[in-house]
């Protein structure tokens, strides 16, 4: 299976991935400027009806982006994600917003729908699912996914345990389409390395939360900066799905981030301890980031960070070149 036609002009290999709260059209718009995917989930237009204005925004300003003259990359496709569970009632609705709009990608998470991947394809749209193990792998698969995300160890929000060597190994022999890969990219090198290890891309997350342009308060995009993988702490506590979080975070809402208790397994997705002071809210107090945090030293804009990358980019692309010509 070849890769999509929208994604074959990317800048570098890079998807941006969708940050709940943080991902926003101005996020998006300028991380597509830079031509790199950009993307953001659904639930972040609030109310509902932001939805369309949002995609109309973000499709419009993308349009006129790529008409300027003298762009030494192309504009890159955005994405739309779609948390696709029982918890979320609004997906039947967000996804008829997206398809109506003929939305570039669709990327979903948790469960992927063979009627929305029809309708995704029936516009020319391409539809990713994001997996953090070869069981989910198989039914996205089976499903009809066009690419799969292998959300590995180390990654920010909801990450998988897995060894990205491992995993993409492992649905590499069952798969032989577009493959995404996450957990802990923070720089050029992390994504030649993806790349090298078999995947098509590179899936970043983290990396985009130290910029002006996430909607984040300073003290999270500080926090960032801050901190390093030994500061990330993963735990189901705080969302009833295992997650990894800033442990200064944790420290700064009354809590030992060494000693989180343990979470009574009939309370997932409870999102309101009751058994905890101020009902601690993951995202809104408990601020999430993976393990590549550790090489983020400054805020930058995307436009800065993206340069950077595609300088660190090229410079492993050449190191590893010279290595293997030698070896
Ligand atoms: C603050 C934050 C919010 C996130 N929100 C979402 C989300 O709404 N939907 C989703 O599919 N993934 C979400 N993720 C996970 C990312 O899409 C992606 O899997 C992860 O950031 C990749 O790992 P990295 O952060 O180490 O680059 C979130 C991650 C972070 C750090």
């Amino acid at each position: 299976m070849s890769i999509p036609a929208s994604l074959q002009h990317l800048r570098l290999p890079i998807i941006c991935s969708p940050l709940f709260i943080a991902s926003q059209p101005r996020l998006v718009i300028e991380q597509c400027k830079a031509g790199l995917v950009g993307s953001f989930p659904a639930l972040n237009a609030r109310p509902a009806t932001q939805l369309a204005d949002w995609i109309d925004e973000i499709s419009e300003t993308l349009a006129s982006a790529a008409s300027e003259p003298g762009r030494e990359y192309p504009v890159a496709p955005f994405a739309v994600n779609q948390i696709d569970h029982a918890s979320n009632p609004r997906v039947d609705e967000d996804m008829k917003v997206c398809v109506d709009r003929k939305v570039p990608m669709i990327i979903s998470s948790l469960r992927a729908h063979k009627e929305f991947i029809d309708e995704v394809h029936r516009y020319g749209g391409v539809y990713f699912h994001d997996v953090i193990n070869i069981r989910h792998a198989r039914k996205a698969i089976e499903a009809g996914v066009d690419g799969l995300i292998l959300v590995c160890a180390g990654a920010g929000g909801h990450a998988g345990t897995m060894s990205p060597f491992a995993l993409l190994s492992e649905v590499r022999e069952i798969f032989d389409g577009p493959i995404v890969l996450a957990g802990a990219i923070s720089t050029g090198s992390g994504v030649l390395a993806a790349i090298a290890a078999g995947a098509d891309f590179a899936y970043m997350g983290t990396r985009w939360l130290a910029t002006p342009e996430a909607v984040v308060s300073d003290a999270y995009r500080q926090m960032i900066v801050d901190s390093a993988a030994a500061d990330i702490r993963y735990t189901d506590y705080f969302s009833g799905v295992s997650g990894n979080y800033l442990g200064k975070s944790i420290a700064a809402v009354g809590m030992d981030p060494d000693q989180i208790p343990k979470r009574d397994p009939d309370k997932r997705l409870d999102m309101s301890e009751k058994d905890t002071k101020a009902k601690i809210k993951p995202w809104r107090d408990v601020w999430s980031a993976g393990q590549g945090v550790g090489t983020i030293h400054s805020v930058q804009t995307v436009r800065e960070m993206a340069d950077q990358l595609d300088h660190e980019y090229h410079a492993a692309a050449v190191r590893t070149a010279r290595i293997a010509a030698s070896a």
